[in-house]
C-alpha cells in the first residue's frame, strides 16, 4: 500500500525535495516550436544548452489510481516576440484532467480543445487553473522571473506531444505586445484536425494503458 507523504518544494526555485524524477528542456531541444525560426537558431547558436524550462516530479509505486504530483520552472525569455514556453501536449488518456497552481512569477496557460476551441488564463501565485479533460495545455512565461508552477494529475493519464506537431502547432501564439504586457496572435501555421482524428480523441477516453483494467 501507498505511504501517505508530504512533499516540501522552494516556490522560487521549483525545487521539488524527495523528487522521484526531473527533466530538463534546454532551448535546443525546442526546435519547430516558435514562429521565428531564424531568431530561435541564432538563440541556439548562441546558448542552446541553456534551459528553458525544468520539470521536478513524485510518481506513484502504482500508476493507475495514483496521482503524480510535481513542479515546473520555467525561466523568463523570448525567441523574437513569442515568450518561452513548454512543448505542450495532450494527455495520452485524454480525458485525463490536471491542476497548475502559480507559486512565483506570471504567465499564461495555452488551452486548446480537439475542435480548436481556445482559452488564455493567467496564472500567478494563488491562481490554480484547472485543465479539463480533453484539454491541450502548454505554459507560457511572460513576466520578467522566472515562473514556478505546481502541478497535479491522474498518474495513467501519458502525455501525447504528437498532436500538437500534427496541426502545425497550437492555434495561438503568445507575443510581447511591446508595452510590457502579452497578447494572443494566430499562428498561421495551424490547420486543425480532421473530423476523424477529433473522433479517434474523443474514443481513446479511459482506453486501457499498460496494466489498468479492462
Ligand atoms: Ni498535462
Amino acid at each position: 500500500m501507498e505511504e501517505p507523504a508530504a512533499y516540501r518544494f522552494d516556490p522560487q526555485t521549483g525545487t521539488l525535495h524527495g523528487a522521484t524524477g526531473r527533466y530538463d528542456k534546454r532551448l535546443k531541444d525546442l526546435a519547430g516550436l516558435y514562429a521565428d525560426e531564424a531568431a530561435f537558431a541564432e538563440a541556439v547558436r548562441r546558448d542552446g544548452a541553456r534551459t528553458v524550462y525544468r520539470v521536478d516530479e513524485v510518481r506513484p509505486p502504482v500508476a493507475h489510481g495514483g496521482l503524480i504530483i510535481g513542479t515546473t520552472a520555467m525561466e523568463p525569455g523570448r525567441i523574437g516576440r513569442e515568450f518561452f514556453l513548454t512543448r505542450g501536449h495532450i494527455h495520452a488518456i485524454p480525458n485525463r484532467p490536471e491542476t497548475y497552481r502559480g507559486e512565483s512569477g506570471s504567465g499564461v496557460m495555452l488551452l486548446e480543445s480537439p475542435e480548436g476551441d481556445v482559452r488564455v488564463l493567467a496564472i500567478s501565485p494563488g491562481v490554480t487553473v484547472v485543465v479539463p479533460p480533453f484539454w491541450i495545455h502548454r505554459s507560457v512565461n511572460t513576466g520578467a522571473d522566472r515562473l514556478v508552477m505546481t502541478f497535479c494529475y491522474p498518474a495513467d493519464a501519458g502525455q501525447d506531444y504528437a498532436i500538437i506537431e500534427r496541426a502545425g502547432g497550437m492555434r495561438l501564439r503568445i507575443m510581447d505586445d511591446g508595452a510590457g504586457g502579452w497578447i494572443a496572435e494566430p499562428n498561421r501555421h495551424w490547420r486543425g484536425r480532421s473530423a476523424e482524428e477529433i473522433k479517434a480523441i474523443r474514443l481513446a477516453a479511459d482506453a486501457p494503458q499498460d496494466g489498468g483494467p479492462g
